[in-house]
């Protein structure tokens, strides 16, 4: 398949939605990552997803939305603690768990009774669904396992070939997927940390619950968010996270590492000051916002570049933090160095 890329113009956006509603999948931006977009109410644009990112079938997908009205279509009415958040927070990158309608399609919902729903605040998204007319099911543009795409060029990397249309706009602004919050439980319950912290949410709608799979990395057996138990995010070379040690003792395990052209350091700028830099291929950070921007498109140049292994400074797992480290322990399948191992 010739994969069309699309710029963001209107022309174009009419091209996108006309391909979404004949059932072919189109990659679009959102403010978080890219997604891979099909008609979320037909089964068979829907199967055409798990197709091509090889995403295993109990795997649940978002449906996102353009406009509040169509909420009504696929989910039970809101309780009012689900009403202010959608008040607040949307559009934007929080995901809410609902009681699910007939009419979704099984293969969204992976049977589930519960239907995951966002309101992107990117206008691009927001416009290419309203143009199509319909919810559009949209996972992470990635092969499954690899990290999310938050350029165009790691879009391709993935999905040329496999998809009828990519809209480039490189203007993703956050680099890490939406929040996901489970409203048919109480309290509610954080699935997945983003960019909307436990602070904002629980402004809003008092003490929310985390799952332990977030705090612990330790699988749950049975997972709430089914996605959670899958391998995620992983560049090819081996990764370690440096956690709960100062700059110095830092600077000091990474020394002899920052000589070897085979090496990669995600840093901080702070860090990468204290070292006596070599051949290692170095990507710094001045703040957590830039991190999280860049943490997916770093592990894949990480890649390109041929490095074996990646030694990646962790932050606090707190506030935006929370995401960053959920997402950057789970890249190092959990290996994890801290200054007493
Ligand atoms: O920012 C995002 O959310 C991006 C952009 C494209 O919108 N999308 C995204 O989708 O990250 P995906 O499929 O990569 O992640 C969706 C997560 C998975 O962990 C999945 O298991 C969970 O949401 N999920 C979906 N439906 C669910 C449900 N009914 N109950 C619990 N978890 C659900
Ligand atoms: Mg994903």
């Amino acid at each position: 398949m010739q994969t069309l890329i699309l710029t963001d113009s209107e022309a174009d956006l009419m091209v996108a939605a006309e391909l979404l509603r004949k059932g072919e999948l189109v990659v679009f931006p959102t403010e978080t990552v890219y997604g891979l977009g099909a008609n979320g109410l037909s089964e068979a644009a829907v199967a055409g997803i798990f197709l091509a990112k090889g995403r295993p079938a109990d795997n649940p997908l978002i449906l996102h939305i353009a406009n509040i009205h169509e909420l009504q279509h696929i989910a039970a009415p809101l309780s009012e603690n689900a009403r202010k958040l959608v008040e607040v927070f949307w559009p934007g990158p929080l995901t809410l768990v609902l009681k699910c309608l007939e009419g979704v399609p099984t293969n969204v919902t992976a049977g589930l009774s519960t239907v995951a729903v966002r309101m992107p605040s990117l206008d691009v998204a927001r416009t290419l669904i309203d143009l199509a007319g319909m919810p559009i099911a949209a996972p992470s543009a990635n092969i499954s396992g690899k990290p999310s795409p938050t350029c165009a060029r790691d879009v391709l990397e993935d999905m040329d070939g496999k998809v009828a249309a990519v809209i480039n706009l490189d203007r993703i602004d956050l680099g890490l997927e939406s929040t996901v919050l489970d409203c048919t439980s109480t309290p509610f319950k954080l699935l997945r940390p983003g960019a909307v912290t436990v602070a904002q949410l629980e402004a809003v709608v008092g003490k929310i619950d985390i799952d332990a799979s977030i705090d612990t990395g330790r699988e749950t057996t049975t997972p709430k968010s089914p996605g959670m138990k899958y391998k995620h995010y992983a560049p090819q070379a081996e990764m370690y996270v440096l956690e709960n040690m100062t700059m110095e003792c830092m600077a000091e395990f990474l020394k002899n590492k920052a000589a070897d052209a085979q090496v990669g350091l995600l840093i901080s700028c702070e860090l990468k000051k204290l070292l006596d830099l070599g051949g290692a291929y170095v990507k710094a950070w001045s703040t957590q916002p830039e991190l999280a921007k860049n943490l997916y498109t770093s592990l894949r140049e990480f890649d390109r570049a041929g490095v074996q292994k990646i030694y990646a400074q962790g932050v606090p797992a707190v506030g935006l933090g929370l995401a960053i480290m959920n997402r950057m322990r789970k890249s190092a399948s959990f290996n994890i160095i801290q200054s007493n191992s």
